[in-house]
């Protein structure tokens, strides 16, 4: 149950105060809590020996925050790693997961970003098949009558980042469960804002970078992977605090690097199998920002003051329906989903000349995007409100949507 009233969520975020903000899935505004937390690690950075007062007190705090996060997702803390952001995360447990000759079944209306992450599989001798979307959304038997003695692997969004739409999580996981594949999710549009249930889900790994839905700075991701699967992602580039770090940590490797280093010896060759990476996500870690995890630890907070991401989600869908119906009732077309089911934060809106209803809004300082909904349906806009709107930020986007139209007739 949430302890925050509207007004004070509000609050929260000083954008409301600013602007009508209504694209949290480009690049989500900082709490008020976080921009404060983040000066004040800054100044502390610079003024005092240790901002957490001691040395190494920047490790207890990343897991502090990594237990939060691993709350929010209801699994265990164990399966969190903080990449820095969405692609690095996919690509690391792709190309850790992968062989030359097994192949990858990608969706048809995902990001560039995840473009890129598997054509540069494909660079690798990994093959990769992209299924085909039918009008804006990927359908999971499309998905599963692709799949070949050689498939491993389905990499997919997944919220569609164009036109919002959900991918049912029980679907995927029924297939990657049956086929025995490994389910690859790019989550960034839905975490933060969407409760995402993998308790005994078959999903093997899922990421999300904190700069759209959850508000926070950028270099920094949030990732989880399956604990089944931990054992068998040996990464091609390790932390020497995310190996053995029940064992001495990294300083079990001076003595070592000391009497490798040791002259006379002549040079001294490290065998393979000195590393002990540990059973946990950690081992996939690489220096995560500390200062823009203290801005996504304030976030947590907030989320879980909200009442947790069944509260959040609640709200959000529920400004993405009033978006549909005082939209529709003004003769505006929807493009996404209304199927509960499959809806996200995002919501398509068609817009004859687009790019210039952009601008219009822009003007009167609303923020929403101009985004194709579908490969065809390409005049549209996207809108994206999070916790901190309320009605009234639609209501002043359904106006401009009017007046737009009514100076184009
Ligand atoms: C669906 C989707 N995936 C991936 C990315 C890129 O994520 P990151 O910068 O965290 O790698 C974006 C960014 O816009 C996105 O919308």
């Amino acid at each position: 149950v949430s302890t925050l009233t509207s007004l004070q969520i509000r609050d929260e975020f000083p954008i409301t105060q600013a602007c009508t903000y209504l694209d949290s899935a480009y690049w989500g505004p900082y709490p008020r809590r976080s921009a404060e937390a983040i000066s004040d690690y800054v100044r502390k950075r610079s003024t005092t020996a240790f901002p957490f007062g001691r040395a190494d007190q920047d490790r207890v705090f990343a897991g502090e925050v990594r237990s939060k996060i691993a709350g929010l997702l209801g699994v265990a803390p164990e399966e969190i790693w903080f990449p820095r952001g969405t692609t690095d995360a996919l690509g690391t447990v792709a190309a850790a997961l992968l062989a030359p000759g097994d192949e990858i079944l990608v969706g048809g209306l995902d990001h560039p970003a995840d473009y890129a992450v598997w054509a540069n599989l494909a660079e690798r001798g990994i093959r990769v098949k992209v299924v085909p979307q039918r009008g804006g959304r990927m359908n999971p038997e499309d998905l599963e009558r692709a799949i070949t003695a050689k498939t491993r692997a389905i990499g997919i969004c997944l919220v569609n980042t164009y036109n919002g739409y959900r991918q049912s999580l029980d679907a995927l996981s029924r297939i990657a469960g049956e086929h025995e594949l490994y389910l690859l999710l790019d989550a960034i549009q839905g975490i933060g804002h969407l409760r995402i249930d993998l308790h005994k889900s078959n999903v093997t790994m899922m990421s999300a970078g904190s700069y759209k839905w959850l508000c926070s700075p950028e270099g920094l991701g949030v990732a989880y992977i399956n604990r089944d699967v931990i054992g068998n992602v040996v990464p091609h580039n390790v932390h020497f605090y995310g190996i053995e770090p029940e064992s001495g940590g990294w300083a079990s490797f001076i003595p070592r690097i000391l009497e490798y280093g040791t002259s006379g010896l002549g040079p001294q060759e490290i065998p393979s199998g000195t590393l002990n990476y540990p059973a946990s996500a950690i081992r996939l870690e690489i220096s995560p920002s500390i200062v823009s995890l203290v801005g996504l630890n304030q976030m947590a907070d907030l989320l879980n003051e909200f009442g947790g991401m069944g509260s959040v989600e609640a709200r959000v869908i529920s400004l993405s329906m009033y978006l549909r119906s005082v939209a529709q009732e003004h003769g505006h077309s929807i493009l996404s989903t209304s199927d509960p089911e499959h809806m996200s934060g995002i919501t398509s809106v068609l817009v004859p000349s687009a790019p210039g209803f952009a601008e219009f809004a822009k003007r009167r300082n609303i923020h929403i995007r101009e985004r194709p909904a579908t490969p065809i349906a390409t005049d549209a806009v996207r809108v994206s409100p999070h916790i901190f709107n309320d009605k009234s930020d639609i209501d002043m986007l359904v106006e401009a949507l009017n007046d737009y139209r009514s100076s184009h007739i």
